[in-house]
């Protein structure tokens, strides 16, 4: 073990010692390591600094490894080299996908049972990816806080806990009333840990046995200027972002979620975002699905609305599983139609975030992790100028931010390894990403989507829906639409709401 590693305590089990001010040579070292790789900067102020926040800073930056850091900024922002031949792109092989809008009922109900089978026996656990800052947004809090003012007033954690709740209780009541747990991991980041752990505490974790749910914390990487110097925050703190939703893999083994995982034998992950108020959590269409297909990765995906609809594509690029932006692709390409559909998209499979992983491709994690790329976002990072320590609020993005997407672990499986399930849009995603008043994928949205699904659900079991807007049906209620057979013949004014009491 290196000094600045043995002062730091990294690897060791047991509470963290107190940032302690480092020896002199213990803090030689690591100024050097700081210097070597041009980044000396980010000590300019530390002898100013109070002994406790010496501590601090010491204890952030012996985190990081700056020569790194500056690898893979560079990567990152060195522009993509022109390849020779252009990269072969094709629709996933029909094994390997499904779709729900026009797979035979039969299969959709053998997935649906052998994934409740797989509840039941406590083999499915789900991942949530609530890191994120939410900057879109503008709000305070977690997203996952959020109120989208349902009538029930529900945020998005608890409609996702309610959820979970259900399917446990249906898969129990399948298996003969038998203890059903769905583990709840919830991926969080340096900003939003703590307020994500105190509202689940203040709310009770929405019914949920705590045993049950690990709040864990994934990784940050400095935020680097455009001229490649890390961005001090203010004089005794460096600039950290959450290193993307592709910091899961690490965060998974480093915060032991894999091995509480293995401790309860568990086999299918789904994983999903915090922004999604339609999401089917611990789906057991789609963990059925998954598992019959024996594969490691499936993802969800929805129906490309029209060729210029800007979102990511999952697709067959050179041979290999891959998402595909949609600004990389030519207009011919987004625009060719399905020669086996006319009118449909030939590349019409749209990301949305939302996966399933056996286990065993997990275990897998340490061998790989490194090798995810990172990517730039540009932004408007606030930062203490190095010479004057003064704080300085950017008009325009001074800096990017490192991230590593969940989704660049795809073409590192071969095809048949690999699944996609076409899902419905108005069922199973309407993302928050917008402040109020976008139009687009804000509050009102969300609201109005899982107000119009619990509409449908009750004409679909009978119900007679009269006046404008929508129902919200209580998750505790019903999962995905059933349950609901003794509405059939009422009548209910909407907007409504449909809870257990
Ligand atoms: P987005 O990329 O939409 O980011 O995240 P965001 O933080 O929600 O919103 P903006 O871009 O700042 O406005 C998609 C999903 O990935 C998670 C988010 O919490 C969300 O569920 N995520 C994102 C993480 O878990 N960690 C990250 O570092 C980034």
């Amino acid at each position: 073990m290196d000094k600045v590693k043995e002062v730091l305590n990294i690897g060791s089990k047991g509470a963290a010692p107190a940032p302690a001010e480092p020896s002199p040579d213990v803090l030689a070292e690591l100024k050097s390591r700081y210097a070597d790789a041009g980044q000396g900067h980010v000590f300019n102020f530390y002898d100013d600094l109070s002994a406790s926040e010496r501590g601090t800073m010491f204890e952030q930056l012996a985190k990081f490894d700056p020569a790194h850091i500056n690898d893979i900024s560079q990567q990152a922002t060195a522009p993509a080299k022109a390849s020779d031949t252009p990269d072969k792109l094709e629709p996933l092989p029909d094994q390997a996908l499904a779709s729900i809008l026009d797979s035979k009922p039969d299969d959709i109900k053998k997935w649906y049972e052998s994934g409740v089978d797989l509840i039941s026996q406590n083999k499915v656990a789900v991942v949530l990816m609530a890191g994120g800052q939410g900057t879109r947004l503008g709000s305070s809090d977690p997203k996952g806080c959020f109120d989208i003012d349902l009538p029930s007033h529900k945020p998005l954690f608890q409609i996702q806990a309610e959820r979970i709740r259900k399917i446990q209780e249906l898969a129990g009541k399948k298996a003969g009333g038998a203890s059903v747990v769905v583990p709840w991991y919830v991926m969080t980041s340096g900003p939003t840990r703590e307020p994500t752990r105190k509202f689940f505490e203040s709310k009770n974790y929405f019914g949920l046995d705590p045993a049950n749910i690990k709040i864990f914390e994934q990784g940050v990487l400095p935020c680097i200027s455009n001229e490649g110097k890390i961005l001090l925050e203010n004089k005794g703190k460096v600039a950290v972002a959450p290193d993307g939703n592709g910091g899961i893999y690490q965060a998974l083994v480093v915060s032991g979620v894999l091995d509480d995982m293995r401790k309860r034998g568990i086999q299918h992950i789904h994983a999903y975002c915090v922004d999604n108020c339609l999401v089917k959590v611990a789906d057991p269409v789609f963990i059925g699905f998954a598992a019959s297909l024996d594969v490691d990765i499936a993802t969800k995906v929805v129906r490309k609305r029209n060729a210029t609809e800007s979102v990511g594509l999952i697709l067959c690029k050179n041979g290999k599983p891959d998402v595909v932006e949609y600004s990389e692709i030519d207009k011919k390409t987004a625009e060719a139609e399905d020669p086996k559909q006319a009118g449909v998209l030939k590349f019409r499979a749209a990301n949305i975030v939302n996966h399933y992983y056996s286990f065993r491709f997990l275990e897998s994690i340490p061998q790989w992790a490194h090798k995810l790329p990172h990517h730039v976002a540009r932004k408007k990072i606030p930062y203490a100028d190095v010479e004057t320590g003064e704080t300085i609020k950017p008009e325009s993005p001074n800096g990017i931010k490192l991230e590593q997407f969940v989704f660049d672990v795809f073409n590192m499986l071969p095809l048949d390894k690999f699944a996609c399930m076409e899902v419905r849009r108005e069922d199973e995603f309407s993302p928050l990403k917008n402040a109020r008043g976008k139009g687009e994928d804000d509050p009102d949205t969300s609201k109005r989507d899982v107000m119009a699904q619990g509409r449908r659900w009750l004409e679909a079991a009978g119900a007679t829906v009269v006046a404008d807007g929508g129902v919200e049906v209580s998750p505790l209620i019903s999962y995905g639409g059933e349950g609901l057979e003794k509405l059939k013949g009422t009548t209910v004014t909407a907007p409504a709401v449909l809870e257990l009491e």
